[in-house]
């Protein structure tokens, strides 16, 4: 038992396994997560649903969504793609998590522009081309490393139209400063978020200044198996957001605090990029 907890006390090489596939597509962990999705208590897995309405309102007032064609990239259970569909967009909503996306199958618009699902990795597979406006909403470039982060970059540039932007938001370097490092340990941790079985969990929190870069190890310990999920985030100034967008080839890019939602909170920052 020493050894598995000093094993597990050791601090990993930064993005150096990539667990998110498990977390978002696991059955018991989608059907969780889904629940997070649509819950108004927690912001963990999407803001409130005023929230949402905020930024969809802003979206449609700086790009005027009626007409244009949208791809939102990890669009979950489409409540920001089926709010776009209303206003008239043509949307294409992915994500790997095939219970989000059935979700937002159901909860589709009867009126305005058109919605379609694919149940797709925007890492693997392709992206939709011509798109009037491309959304990774959410801090969904934060769990990837630099390499991933680069490729996806890239892929996104090649998916816009002449003109097209590219919109999302990402944890700012004040974000990283509430990061506190530690430990918890519990039976059924998080209210058996985890698994349904019986289970241990620890939670190991890694702070990595230098690359301000923060790491949840979730360790799961059932009775005939134990698993780990790797929650990666890396925290950006808009410099270094400037650089990753410039390096991947685009050449436009402005900021905005907080896509129109009243907050009190200073955590994330929102970006616009173009060709
Ligand atoms: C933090 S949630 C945000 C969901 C949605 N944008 C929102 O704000 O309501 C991240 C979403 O991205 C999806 N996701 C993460 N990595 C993905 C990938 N490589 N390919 C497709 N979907 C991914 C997850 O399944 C999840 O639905």
């Amino acid at each position: 038992m020493y050894a598995e907890l000093k094993r597990l006390s050791e601090r990993p090489e930064v993005f150096s396994v990539y667990t998110a596939e498990t977390l978002w597509t696991d059955p018991h962990l989608a059907k969780r997560m889904l629940q997070t999705h649509l819950s108004q208590e927690t912001a963990l897995a999407s803001r409130p649903i005023k929230a949402i309405d905020q930024v969809v309102d802003w979206i449609d007032r700086s790009f005027e969504l009626d007409g244009k064609s949208v791809c939102d990239l990890g669009c979950g259970p489409g409540l920001y793609t089926n709010r776009y569909a209303g206003r008239g967009a043509i949307v294409q909503g992915l994500d790997f998590s095939r219970s989000s996306i059935d979700y937002a199958r159901t909860h589709a618009p009867s009126h305005g522009g058109s919605v379609t699902y694919r149940v797709a990795d925007y890492l693997k597979d392709p992206l939709p081309e011509g798109q009037d406006l491309v959304t990774l909403i959410y801090c969904d470039l934060c769990p990837l490393s630099p390499n991933q982060r680069q490729a996806l970059l890239a892929k996104i540039l090649r998916a816009l139209a002449p003109g097209g932007r590219f919109v999302f938001d990402v944890f700012s370097l004040e974000a990283f400063e509430r990061v506190n490092e530690g430990v918890s340990f519990a039976r059924n941790l998080m209210n058996g978020f985890w698994s349904a079985n019986d289970y241990f969990a620890f939670q190991h929190t890694f702070r990595y200044d230098q690359e301000a870069v923060s790491l949840d190890r979730f360790t799961v310990i059932e009775k005939d198996r134990t698993w780990d999920v790797y929650n990666w985030l890396q925290y950006f100034s808009r410099d270094e957001i400037r650089r990753a967008l410039m390096q991947a080839g685009f050449g436009s890019i402005a900021f905005t605090e907080g896509f129109g939602v009243d907050r009190s909170d200073e955590t994330t920052f929102g970006v616009i990029a173009s060709a």
